[in-house]
Formats: C-alpha cells, structure tokens, sequence
C-alpha cells in the first residue's frame, strides 16, 4: 500500500484526463509508456547493512513492486485530495473484508445498510460476530436518523450507494455527518459509481471500496478490489493489509491497470446504453417500474442528481407478476445477455433476484419478479432486439 508521498495530483485536470495519466512514470521504465509487470518476491540489497536497515525503495514483493504502485498512485489521484492511501485486495469481497477488519473489534458494533451486497452480510454475520462484533442492519433510506440507531460503543456505518440489486441511493453526506458526530466512521462500497463518478471521501466516507472485478477491470478476466482511506483511515488500513500478508498478483494488478485507463469511456458507454435501454423498458407493458437512479421516475433521483456525476450500466427491473417460469423463458432467450454473477465487464448480463430472504431490516417488496440488468458495450439497437424476443418468450409462457 502507498502512503501517497508519491502522488503528483494535477487537481484542475478533468478526470477524464487523469484516468488517462494518473500514476504513469515512464522515465522510471526506459520510456515505456505502461510500468513492467513485476513478478517477484526477494528483493535482493546492496549489503547487509542495508538490510538490516531497511535501506531500499522497495522491501519485498508482498509489500509492493513498482506495478502495484503504480495502480494505488493512479487510484489515489481519481479519488481526490482527502485520498491518503489505496489498498489493493485479490477480490472485491477481500476489500471489504480488510475494510471493516481495520475499523473494528470485539465489543464495538456495526451498522450495515439492509441493502448491501449479500457476502458483505456474511462476512459480518459469520465472521465478524465470531470476533466479537454485533452488527445491526439498517434501512438504506435512513439519513440522518441514522443517529437513533447508533450505540455507545457504534464504531462504524458501512453504505451501499445505491444498493448493487435494488438500487435505494443513500445521504451518503447526511450518513457520514450523523455517523461522526457520534465517533463512528464511515464505509462505502462505491463500485456502483466508481470514483470517476461518485468521489465518496469528499462526502464524508472515511474507506472507499470498490471490486476493481468490475469497471476497473472491465473485461471479466480479473478478480481485484480497492480500499481507499482517508487521513483518519490511512494507517490502520495498512497495518490491517500489511499484517494479513494480502496481495494481488501481478498479472491482476497489471490488467487493473490496463481497464482503468479507459474507465472513461467505457463507462460513458456503460451510463449512456444502460439509460437507453433502461427507458425502453420503462415503456414495456410487461414492466411495473425501472430501479435506475438516473431515471427521473426513480425515488433516489433527486440525491443521484445531487452527488454523481454519471451513472454505470447496472439496474434492475420490476415485472408485472408473471410466473418465475416465464421470466426464466425470458432470460433462457436471450442471446447477447450472458447469465451470470458479477458485471462491469464489457459484455451485458441479465440475472434474476429476490431480497426477501436476506433482508432484515426492511421488507422486499417490488410487486413482481426482478431482474437484474448490465448493459455492456454492444449496440443498443441489437440489445433492445435481443430483448424483444425475450418478451415474445415471456408472453408465450403466460
Ligand atoms: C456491489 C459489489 N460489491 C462487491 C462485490 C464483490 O466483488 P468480488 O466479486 O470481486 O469479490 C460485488 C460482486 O458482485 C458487488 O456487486
């Protein structure tokens, strides 16, 4: 993990732009423009003295090569000024984990939002509780009252924004406001929006996390997540990463690297073809409503609006009650979306869900089946077409 000593930030550049420059030397590779892959472990000193002294740029692969560095550097300068250190993880789920390990202890509680990603639950209902944890789950739409339902020894609120199924957006700033009036930090995992739309920590989240699996990837070839701290976060954040011995492989961070620099685009394309499609399904007469926070007909508009600057590809659909086995004969017809977990890659997806069962502290509710949808970088014209068939399947079920 960098300290961030390193990082020249170019503050008035547009994102875009830093996405494109952040964390690159080429001076340092014979002018190359992208840094070596370091496959590499002992990092051989000048002397004894020296290695006893810790004299050298870097001590051992685990703790950092010039490729993973690169990637926190670039990572650290899209986060934005309250960014003080990144952290790379081998999997989303990994960030998280490594996130909440460096916030809590036995005795302290936790609050997690009700609409948080699924393994984020059982880490905190299986592992964390078996150290000592209580965790409270939240609905996502608190706010501020956020404060009734913290505790003495609350140490911590973790968001979701909006939630990577049923996409509630949270007061983010109206949540880390109320959460550190009462001491507790804040969590965010931001993979929604990455930072290139949505900088959390110049709203009050104190640990960023992301699964750079998705759009930092952006290929479905990489399993990678990213913690980003703030000042108040930095050092137990690498004390945590540093003493559980966790790392990427090279190839992993190199390919993180490779995806981000065309975030930009990619998701531009993500944000523009999700919409697209997403209002072509609001149009449908099998459909009851969209869950698409940059849609006007959606209840976290107004807050969407407020704190993102984009959205991605990934939303849900409600559908007018039909049997579970017409939608899987929609789903079973369609040709362009794969079925499948996880999403940011360039490919579209479809999957079905349901919250009920996982939800505590709110009720699930929709009013039909759900599906989830990523929309990826092929044609939106092919997309809707792929779609249309998928309907007539629906109908010829029903
Ligand atoms: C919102 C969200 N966070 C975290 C993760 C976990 O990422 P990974 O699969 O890299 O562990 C996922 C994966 O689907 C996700 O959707």
């Amino acid at each position: 993990m960098n300290d961030g000593s390193k990082n020249g930030r170019s503050p008035a550049q547009h994102p875009d732009t830093r996405v494109v420059t952040a964390g690159r030397d080429p001076a340092s590779y014979h002018g190359f423009v992208n840094p070596p892959v370091y496959h590499a472990s002992t990092v051989l000193y000048p002397s004894a003295e020296d290695y006893v002294a810790h004299r050298a740029r870097y001590q051992y692969g685990r703790r950092g090569t010039p490729t993973t560095e690169a990637l926190e550097l670039a990572l650290q300068e899209l986060e934005g000024p309250q960014c003080a250190g990144v952290a790379l993880l081998p999997s989303g789920l990994a960030a998280i984990s490594a996130a909440l390990l460096s916030v809590v202890q036995a005795g302290d509680h936790l609050l997690v939002t009700d609409s948080a990603y699924g393994p984020t639950r059982n880490f905190c209902n299986h592992i964390l509780s078996r150290l000592g944890v209580t965790v409270t789950y939240y609905d996502p739409l608190v706010g501020a009252a956020i404060s009734g339902l913290m505790q003495e020894n609350t140490r911590a609120v973790f968001l979701e924004s909006p939630g990577s199924l049923s996409f509630e957006m949270q007061d983010v700033s109206a949540i880390a406001a109320a959460a550190h009036a009462k001491g507790a930090l804040v969590l965010m995992d931001n993979t929604w929006a990455s930072p290139l739309y949505f900088r959390a920590l110049d709203h009050g989240v104190d640990l960023s996390i992301q699964a750079g699996t998705k759009y930092i990837g952006g290929h479905s070839d990489v399993m990678l997540g990213t913690v980003s701290a703030n000042a108040a976060t930095a050092a137990r954040l690498k004390t945590t990463v540093g003493s559980s011995g966790w790392c990427v492989g090279p190839d992993d961070v190199y390919l993180g690297l490779r995806g981000l620099r065309t975030l930009a685009v990619r998701l531009d394309r993500h944000w523009r073809s999700g919409l697209a499609v997403a209002r072509w399904l609001e149009q449908r007469p099998e459909v009851l409503h969209l869950l698409h926070p940059a849609m006007e007909s959606h209840p976290g508009h107004a807050l969407w609006k407020r704190d993102f600057t984009g959205a991605s590809g990934l939303f849900s659909v409600v559908l007018k009650p039909v049997p579970q086995k017409a939608v899987y004969a929609l789903l079973d017809t369609l040709e362009l979306f794969g079925i499948g977990a996880s999403w940011g890659g360039y490919e579209s997806l479809a999957v079905p869900f349901d919250c009920t069962a996982v939800r505590t502290a709110t009720r699930w509710q929709p009013g039909g089946p759900t599906v989830r949808f990523h929309i990826g970088l092929e044609a939106v014209e092919d997309l809707i077409a792929d779609l249309e068939r998928g309907f007539a399947a629906l109908a010829a079920t029903t």
